[in-house]
């Protein structure tokens, strides 16, 4: 059977950006920012992203249009029989656990979703402990978790183009219509300035080491590099694409979704005074008293939690993709059994995860929940060694001829004939060794 491709490269620009744009943007980069002193921090946020996320995005998508098969399949092409398919199998695998922990948090955002609807943000006093009794409950946030599931695997189900590129095509404009309108909308609310000033000024005195690390941390979570999703997604690329200016553009993308973010998120926090180091619990917490209090809060409660749905099924469609194609291509299942079998495990997974905040919050391996070993092990050890090692394989295992003909498609592009140099040096020695110095110091801080 002959392998799918994306039909057009805007679809799969806006399905790479789709698997950026996430959680990572809406929920994760407006709270750090909270926490860690608004403006230096994402000055900081873009430096990594230039320096160290890039080159690995450049490099993944080397690999997987150099190879045109799934993560695993990719390493063993172009390495053939070596240890460096283990390091495939990693990229398969860190997608997977991800997914598990990623779906409950879709699930609440789904949750948030139908109490937007059912109009329950109208009054804080309803609002207060909400969030910790939903998370807690037993049963509740497994409905919407199974649910989130099943939405991502249909799409997954319906294939590369018409599922994955034509959902991407329609959901990425209008996640970006709502959330601009939303931050247009509470950038003009009557004392938001205090907040814009704090995102837009910059206070170098509250940067330290933990600032750093979350800094890169998040550079490398919001481009979902490290684990086989952006080799995937350009392993369907057209030969004649430029990878350097897609990845710009991808870079560019996902970081004006966060900064729009954080523009529709901590400006209005700071007019309704509530507090912008809030943490994790920022959007589920903090915002729905927000929306009770501002003029047009329940509608724009509905719109916020929709763009937050949209933002995580584009992603944790990416990373099923990861898997799917694996079990595809190398275990010739068919898509829709490998769709099926992942749902079955992904849910189980998913149902430990989400009990971990509520009857299963007592078991813990070194001191961590379910949830939390997940995401640590994923985030902190599987996505940054993976990166490292994509990195590691194309400065220093691919023939240097190879990749100077995937970057500059056989010579033909001059702009990134003349970089060129300038990348590979990147590649090989910079960004190896500076997401190495992240995730030591990840350990040590
Ligand atoms: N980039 C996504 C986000 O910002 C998360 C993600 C990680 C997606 C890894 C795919 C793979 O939420």
């Amino acid at each position: 059977m002959e392998r799918e491709n994306f039909n057009s490269r805007l679809g799969m620009l806006l399905a790479m950006v789709g698997s950026a744009v996430g959680l990572g943007n809406i929920w994760r980069f407006p709270y750090l920012v909270g926490v860690h002193g608004g403006a230096a921090f994402i000055i900081l946020y873009v430096l990594f992203v230039f320096l160290l996320s890039l080159p690995l995005l450049i490099s993944e998508f080397v690999i997987g249009r150099a190879s045109r098969l799934n993560a695993y399949g990719a390493y063993d092409k172009l390495a053939p029989n070596t240890i460096w398919r283990y390091v495939g199998f990693l990229s398969v695998l860190s997608p997977f656990l991800i997914i598990a922990y990623y779906d409950v948090v879709g699930g609440w955002s789904l949750h948030y979703f139908f109490e937007a609807c059912a109009m329950s943000f109208s009054q804080s006093s309803e609002i207060a402990g909400m969030f910790s009794n939903h998370i807690s409950s037993p049963f509740a946030p497994l409905f919407t978790m199974g649910l989130f599931l099943l939405m991502t695997c249909v799409v997954v189900l319906m294939g590369v183009q018409s599922g994955i590129e034509r959902f991407g095509k329609i959901m990425m404009p209008l996640l970006f219509l709502v959330i601009l309108a939303i931050a247009i909308w509470v950038i003009t609310l009557p004392g938001a300035s205090e907040g814009v000033k704090y995102l837009f000024k910059p206070d170098f005195s509250k940067v330290t080491g933990k600032t750093l690390v979350a800094a890169m941390g998040q550079a490398f979570f919001s481009l979902s590099l490290g684990c086989g999703t952006m080799l995937t997604y350009a392993s369907y690329a057209k030969k004649s694409d430029n990878i350097g200016s897609s990845s710009l553009q991808i870079a560019f993308a996902d970081l004006l979704f966060a900064i729009l973010a954080s523009c529709a998120i901590l400006p209005g926090v700071f007019a309704f005074g509530v507090d912008p180091g809030e943490g994790p619990g920022l959007i589920f917490e903090t915002l729905p008293m927000m929306f009770a209090a501002m003029p047009l809060g329940s509608l724009v409660a509905i719109f916020f939690f929709l763009a937050v749905l949209i933002a995580a099924l584009t992603s944790t469609i990416s990373m099923l993709e990861v898997v799917i194609a694996y079990l595809v291509e190398e275990h010739h299942a068919s898509r829709k059994a490998a769709v099926w079998g992942c749902f079955s495990v992904l849910f189980l997974l998913g149902v430990l995860c989400s009990m971990s905040f509520g009857p299963l919050k007592d078991v813990t391996i070194l001191g961590k929940t379910i949830f939390d070993c997940f995401d640590f092990l994923a985030a902190n050890i599987l996505m940054p060694f993976g990166g490292i090692l994509a990195c590691v394989f194309v400065g220093w295992k691919m023939k240097k001829p190879d990749v100077y003909a995937e970057l500059t498609n056989e010579g033909s592009l001059r702009f990134m004939s003349k970089i060129y140099p300038l990348i590979y040096f990147f590649i090989r020695y910079v960004a190896p060794a500076g997401i190495l110095c992240v995730t030591i110091s990840n350990f040590l801080l």
